[in-house]
């Protein structure tokens, strides 16, 4: 029997940007995975979370409130709360269903089908995909160790491209990890202010900082920048919650938006939120625990890599975030081929080559990205003995 599909052109014309998550190689049976941007369980405040829902749901008028709709904005305390972290007044935030909501639905807001959007390169694939559905045009701005290369953009901005948006992710980017330096936020606002775009600033890393010290992120005095965030990192993708902070002349658009898609974020885990990030220190503590956490694996990971490797492989230990970088300095090394027998050898991570969906390969063709936020550190450390093997098997 064949079956008819009645697929919109919205969807069957949609081609996924890249290959990213496609596991090379039949992957051994004991596997260590480290290709995730999922935070561990260990730190998560799971006791918290679970009083907290009981709480709301055995009081009769907070229990009506959780269960009931709510406005499209969202929850007042969880809008204060977030306003204040960001150093914006509340009616600039906007509850969202985690950060791929918040871009999705700024994007969605800004950019017209034909108009140019320009993302990092090496950039996380999920943004392009989400940028698919407003019918952009993409263009890439390389990234290096200082982040997101704004001499480039500036080259680009002067030889005559004109984009609606820019998109970037400013702390422990994805997949490379490096922080965007302070002087490169402050004029990446003021090409934004000059050139007219807006700068969607994708920050969910931005509170996981094992070492040094904080860069403020992208302005918000200015006009033109959005700041997306979210409690997946933090307190667990699966609660499918964040904030966006928006300029107020995109706020009814973002809101328009809402009114026609899924109304507001769920009542009773905004409710539940709201009051996690109100109980005196939980949140920071919780944040702290994680990082300090994400340290030890990330030495680990990285102490081992260069262990096994020695010269064979270059790599930074990331000041936060959950993603290590390594180049491999061989350039005959084909590290597809690499990902490919070490997922044999029993670990698996995403090769450099998935990241580069727009813009030159060969900023990413040497690299990996391997997540330290999920394996414990003799995981890791086990896993780096398994990458050395399948290293000495491809080289051989
Ligand atoms: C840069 C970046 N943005 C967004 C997300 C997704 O966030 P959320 O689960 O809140 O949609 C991730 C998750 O890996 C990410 O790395």
């Amino acid at each position: 029997m064949t079956t008819q599909t009645f697929l919109a052109e919205r969807v069957s014309g949609l081609v996924a940007p890249s290959s990213f998550g496609a596991v090379l190689g039949r992957v051994a049976d004991d596997a260590i995975h480290l290709t995730g941007g999922s935070p561990a369980i260990e730190p998560l405040p799971r006791a918290e979370l679970a009083r907290l829902t009981e709480a709301v749901l055995a009081d009769p008028e907070t229990a009506a409130r959780a269960l009931d709709y709510t406005g499209h904005q969202g929850d007042a305390g969880l809008r204060a709360w977030a306003g204040a972290r960001e150093g914006a007044d509340a009616a600039r935030v906007v509850i969202t269903n985690g950060a791929l909501h918040g871009l999705s639905l700024t994007l969605l807001a800004v950019v017209d089908p034909g108009d140019l959007v320009l993302v990092e390169n090496p950039v996380y694939p999920l943004a392009v995909k989400t940028l698919q559905l407003t019918g952009a045009r993409v263009d890439a701005v390389p990234v290096d160790a200082e982040g997101l290369d704004v001499d480039a953009l500036a080259d680009l901005l002067r030889a005559g491209a004109r984009p609606r948006a820019l998109y970037v992710v400013p702390d422990f980017q994805n997949p490379t990890g490096s922080v965007l330096a302070a002087d490169r936020r402050t004029r990446l606002v003021e090409l934004a202010e000059l050139y007219g775009f807006v700068v969607v600033s994708d920050n969910p890393y931005s509170a996981l900082r094992g070492d040094g010290a904080p860069v403020a992120d992208l302005d918000l005095d200015s006009d033109r920048v959005v700041r997306v965030n979210t409690f997946s990192k933090t307190l667990g993708p699966g609660l499918r919650l964040g904030w966006t902070v928006a300029p107020e002349w995109l706020v009814p658009g973002l809101l328009d938006l809402r009114s026609r898609q899924d109304q507001h974020a769920s009542s009773l885990l905004q409710e539940v939120v709201g009051r996690l990030v109100t109980s005196d220190g939980l949140f920071d503590r919780t944040v702290a625990a994680a990082s300090v956490l994400y340290r030890e694996r990330a030495l680990a990971l990285v102490g081992g890599l260069r262990a096994e490797l020695g010269d064979a492989v270059d790599v930074d230990v990331p000041e936060g975030g959950v993603f290590a970088w390594p180049r491999f300095t061989d350039p005959a090394v084909d590290v597809d081929a690499l990902a490919a027998a070490a997922a044999e050898e029993g670990v698996v991570f995403l090769p450099g080559s998935q990241f580069s969906v727009v813009g030159d390969a060969a900023a990413s063709r040497r690299h990996a990205r391997v997540s330290f936020g999920q394996a414990t550190v003799g995981q890791l450390g086990e896993a780096a003995t398994r990458i050395g093997r399948a290293y000495a098997r491809v080289t051989a």
